[in-house]
């Protein structure tokens, strides 16, 4: 299986997919966070993204699952819980889940994707619910009043998906929450997203953003630091089976 330039491929599953079988392709590390998580649900997440980018990763380079190891090492503190890549590999990838869905996104060049659960939480947005407040920390001022401008029921939605985009940029990037958000400046609302601004040299026009149709109750971002004209998306749930 081969991945061309200007693509990049989104594979989806649930974390009911992940089975008892996929423990024995996690390395030590791995198996030592898959064990410290205390709720099932974490510790099924965590199974099923790493096993499915395991798995993915193996078909383009032709190599068995268990023959792929990430390195995770923090660019902050050294510590094994960064940006996975591929050791060894030339493609990148990135690993998201929220509620039960899990995404493993695979690019030639640097890639972020997020997910997120919007209906079925208590509280979509977390911590009280405002999305004024939560935009006030990582939303820039146009950000801000372009979500204000729309009618209240539609801001937390609006809100998420200014999130995952700007999530999909910064693991892309692989500083993930270390960015400052609010500089991280997404179009907002209706359009297509774009990269508007960011902090970092390159220009963000060399950026492609776009929104995933994940499933109902779900937004997602995608992001490659360069071109991508096509996304396909990729059945994650039967390639997680194919291997129980
Ligand atoms: C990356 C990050 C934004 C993900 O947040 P989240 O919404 O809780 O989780 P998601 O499901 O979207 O993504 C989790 C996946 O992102 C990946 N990831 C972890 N760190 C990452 C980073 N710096 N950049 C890109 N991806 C990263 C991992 O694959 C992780 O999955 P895993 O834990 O199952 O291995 C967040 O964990 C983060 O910012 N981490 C870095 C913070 C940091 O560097 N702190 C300093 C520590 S010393």
């Amino acid at each position: 299986m081969t991945k061309e330039d200007g693509t990049a491929d989104v594979w989806w599953a649930r974390r009911q997919d992940a089975s008892a079988g996929h423990v024995a392709l996690l390395d030590e590390t791995e198996r030592r966070r898959w064990t410290a998580y205390r709720r099932d649900a974490d510790r099924e997440r965590f199974l099923a993204g790493c096993v499915l980018a395991k798995a993915a990763l193996a078909r383009y380079a032709g190599l068995r699952p268990a023959d792929v190891r990430f390195d995770r090492t923090c660019g902050q503190c050294g510590e094994p819980h960064g940006k996975p890549s591929m050791r060894g590999g030339t493609l990148q990838h990135s690993v998201a889940h929220s509620g039960d869905l899990v995404a493993v996104a695979v690019a030639p060049d640097p890639v972020g994707v997020d997910v997120e659960q919007f209906d079925e939480r208590p509280h979509p947005l977390g911590g009280d619910g405002d999305p004024a407040a939560l935009a006030r920390l990582v939303m820039s001022g146009t950000e801000q009043s372009a979500l204000a401008a729309l009618p209240p029921p539609d801001r937390p939605r609006a809100f998420l998906v200014a999130w995952t985009r700007k999530e999909a940029v910064t693991k892309a990037t692989g500083d993930g929450l270390r960015a400052a958000f609010s500089e991280v400046v997404v179009a907002a609302g209706a359009g297509p997203p774009r990269l508007v601004s960011w902090p970092y040299e390159r220009s963000p026009r060399e950026v492609t953003l776009l929104d995933l149709d994940a499933a109902a109750g779900y937004v997602a971002a995608l992001a490659v630091l360069g071109p991508c004209t096509a996304v396909t998306r990729r059945d994650g749930s039967a390639l997680l089976a194919g291997l129980a």
